[in-house]
């Protein structure tokens, strides 16, 4: 499975609501939900009002990617504003298990999110419980920054752990830095979700959608 996911973080805000049609128009998959609260990174975005607004908008996924503290207090109201995937990275939280439960009780899907430095092998228990997990290819914050390569190792590296644990299953998110030079090496590599800012919105939107999905798929 092969799926592009937009992240609203690099759309015009002045025109959100249409700049997410377009992406939809443009054969997009999932919107991707950058959620920062100025404590776990240095940088604050948006909240449930937001996603509550654009929720009827379009029919695709919602995926929110908490980067904030105490994701257990928020993941809820996350879900009741229309949303489909949660990802939390695990140093957030003390209960990582708890708010798995939460999470999938609720109906939505539960991923875990490593950043550049967070080993894999941290996934050795969680892994059993989760549905994605989403390997930070930038440090979280901002959208624009440059994809880190060393962190395609750990694409790999996740491969094997899926195969030792049985669960080959579970669904591969990368998230920053996506190109078009870069997305069909990722793809190679096993990654099924593609998250991807600015080489969506910057320039022509449905052309940049097109070209991104076009280097998603797989021809060696
Ligand atoms: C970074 C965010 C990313 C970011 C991606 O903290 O999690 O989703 O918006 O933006 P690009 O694709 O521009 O790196
Ligand atoms: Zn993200």
């Amino acid at each position: 499975m092969k799926l592009l996911a937009p992240s609203i973080l690099s759309a015009d805000f002045s025109k959100l609501g249409e700049q997410i049609k377009e992406v939809e128009e443009a054969g997009a998959d999932i919107i991707h939900l950058d959620i920062m609260d100025g404590r776990y990174v240095p940088n604050i975005t948006f909240g449930i009002p937001v996603v509550e607004s654009i929720r009827p908008i379009t029919k695709l996924p919602f995926d929110a990617h908490l980067m904030i503290v105490e994701p257990e207090k928020y993941a809820l109201d996350f879900i009741k504003a229309g949303v489909d995937m949660v990802s939390f990275h695990m140093d957030a939280t003390i209960h990582s298990h708890r708010l798995v439960d939460l999470i999938k009780s609720n109906g939505a899907k539960a991923g875990v999110v490593l950043n550049p430095a967070t080993p894999v092998n941290t996934l050795e228990e969680i892994i059993h419980y989760i549905d994605y997990v989403l390997i930070m290819s930038v440090n979280p914050g901002f959208g624009g920054q440059k994809f880190i390569p060393q962190t395609a190792e750990k694409v790999k590296k996740l491969k094997l752990l899926m195969e030792e644990t049985g669960r080959t299953d579970l669904l591969i998110e990368i998230d920053g830095g996506v190109s078009k030079d870069n997305i069909n090496y990722l793809s190679l590599l096993g990654v099924n979700i593609f998250v991807a800012g600015s080489a969506v919105f910057k320039g022509d939107i449905k052309e940049n959608v097109r070209i991104l999905k076009q280097g998603m798929e797989i021809c060696i």
